[in-house]
Parts: structure tokens; C-alpha cells; sequence
């Protein structure tokens, strides 16, 4: 008789699609992009790029919006983009389908194509280590916006960034039922602000995927930021910052220009860059 073996979650899971459950919320990001561009030009966004965008899972969910928006993805896997191809695009209807456009590519060589935003989320922009390399792909950025584009970037900080330590939150997945997310900070040094962060994931049979995704990264810092954007020729740049829950202490989803934030143990905002 041969013995059954039970194949484990872990080994049934998808990285790349338990990556889209627990990391990103494209709604909550395009309303968010949508709005502050309205606010800020008095016209509808449009045509929005994408960097870094993995399974262009934002520029997919932003063209379902209006027939008139348009997407550009940019990533240098071509193993993620084709997930997002077959996962992503290929949900899309026909007519939708055309007006997303997913290229293989760097961030450092963008296409032509002036765009009305730049979004680059999940502060993958931290992979450039180097002050003038940052700079470089910022100036490159304000070079692809139209006269009165703007770039859209979060980023996160607070005391708990300079940690090592893991953090987990229970999520959920169509396919595989609930898991959990872990955030695990696992190398940081203070000297340089150079990070390794990985996301592992854990499944209620008690198997593991360690090391799903693996980023070395450099912390950056809300002024340096600020000032390289400005270097790189932006004309205004503003600091998105988390309003609080009053009842629960703890922030609200609502985020408004700010100067002055709380010295939160750990907080997500977004800057955005006018050209
Ligand atoms: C943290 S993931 C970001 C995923 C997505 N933007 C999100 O919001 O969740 C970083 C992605 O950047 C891509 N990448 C790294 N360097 C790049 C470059 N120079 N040009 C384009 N994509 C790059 C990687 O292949 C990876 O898919």
C-alpha cells in the first residue's frame, strides 16, 4: 500500500497572489491618487505609469475605472510580469486590456510617453541605495510628467523602522483561505540606514513560505526625501500625513498635507511631487 502524502498550503500557495492579498489595496491607493490629482490640477487623471509595478495589479484595477484611463506598468522581472499577464491583464476585458500597456523594463530608462502620474508604491524606490542615484530616477521621473504632472510615492519611518523584528497580521486569500503575513525587519544598520526586510507567509497546517520576497533597501528619511525631490526639479513637494481615530488612537485611512506629524512608533505616508 503506499502511504498518502497531503501536499502542504504552503506548497499550494502563490507568492505573487498572496502578496496582492495582504501588501497592496489598489482601491484605497487610487482613490487617493484619483482625488489629489483633481484637487490639484482641476482635471481628471488620466494616463498614469505605474514604476516598479510587479503584477501591475494598480494599473490593471485603474484602467477598470473609466474607459478613458490608461496605464503604463514598468518592472525588470519579466517572471512577475507575466504572472501579472496572466493573472491580471488576462481578467480584463478586451476593450480594457488595450489600454494597459506592461513592459519589461528599468525605471531608469522610461519610455517616451509623458504621462500625467508616476506611482511608485510599496517604497520601492528605497532599492536605490545612493543619494545620486535617487536623485537620477527622480529627475528621469519629472522628465516623463506632463506640464502639470505629479509623482505619487508612500513611505514609512518611525522609531520601530530602525528595529529588527517581525510583525504579523492575519490575512486572507480566494484560493488558499486565511494565512499569515510576516514583515520581518531583519537586518538594519544604523550606520548607513541599509535594511534586508523580507515577507514570509504561514499557513493554518502549520507549513512556511520563508523568504517569499526579499528587499535590501536603504531607509530614507522624509527631509532627504523631500530635498532630493526638489534637486531632482520638482516644484512642490507635500507630506501626506495619516489623520488619528480618536477612539481608537490609531490612524484613520485619511491623509492631508501636513508639516508637523506625531513621532509615531511606526507610520505610512505618501509624498507627492508636483512637476
Ligand atoms: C516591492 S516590489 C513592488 C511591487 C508593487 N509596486 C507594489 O506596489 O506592491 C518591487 C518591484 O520592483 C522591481 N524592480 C526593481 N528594480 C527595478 C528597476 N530598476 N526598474 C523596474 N523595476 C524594478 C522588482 O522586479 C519588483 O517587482
Amino acid at each position: 500500500m503506499t502511504k498518502k502524502t497531503k501536499t502542504s498550503q504552503a506548497a499550494c500557495a502563490d507568492r505573487h497572489s498572496l502578496y496582492q492579498n495582504s501588501v497592496q489595496d489598489t482601491e484605497a491607493e487610487l482613490d487617493f491618487v484619483a482625488d489629489i490629482f483633481k484637487q490639484l490640477n482641476g482635471r481628471q487623471l488620466r494616463l498614469l505609469r505605474e514604476d516598479f509595478c510587479g503584477t501591475a495589479n494598480t494599473a490593471c484595477d485603474w484602467v477598470k475605472r473609466n474607459k478613458q484611463n490608461l496605464a503604463i506598468g514598468i518592472d525588470l522581472d519579466e517572471e512577475v510580469l507575466e504572472w501579472g499577464r496572466q493573472h491580471n491583464h488576462a481578467q480584463l476585458k478586451p476593450e480594457q486590456q488595450q489600454r494597459v500597456q506592461m513592459i519589461h523594463g528599468d525605471v531608469m530608462q522610461p519610455p517616451a510617453t509623458q504621462v500625467d502620474a508616476v506611482l511608485a508604491m510599496n517604497f520601492s524606490y528605497y532599492l536605490f541605495l545612493e543619494r545620486a542615484t535617487l536623485r537620477q530616477y527622480f529627475r528621469r521621473v519629472c522628465q516623463s510628467l506632463q506640464a502639470d504632472g505629479v509623482m505619487f510615492m508612500d513611505a514609512y519611518g518611525g522609531y520601530e523602522a530602525h528595529q529588527e523584528m517581525e510583525e504579523e497580521r492575519d490575512c486572507e486569500d480566494d484560493d488558499i483561505g486565511e494565512f499569515v503575513y510576516i514583515w520581518d525587519q531583519h537586518r538594519f544598520n544604523p550606520i548607513n540606514h541599509h535594511m534586508n526586510c523580507q515577507i514570509h507567509f504561514k499557513f493554518p497546517d502549520g507549513s512556511r513560505i520563508n523568504k517569499a520576497f526579499n528587499y535590501n533597501w536603504r531607509l530614507w528619511s522624509l527631509p532627504e526625501l523631500q530635498e532630493i525631490l526638489a534637486e531632482a526639479g520638482f516644484s512642490r513637494v507635500h507630506v501626506y500625513w495619516e489623520g488619528t481615530d480618536e477612539a481608537t488612537n490609531e490612524g484613520n485611512g485619511i491623509y492631508a498635507v501636513e508639516t508637523e506629524g506625531e513621532a509615531d512608533a511606526g507610520w505610512i505616508c505618501y509624498l507627492v511631487a508636483q512637476k
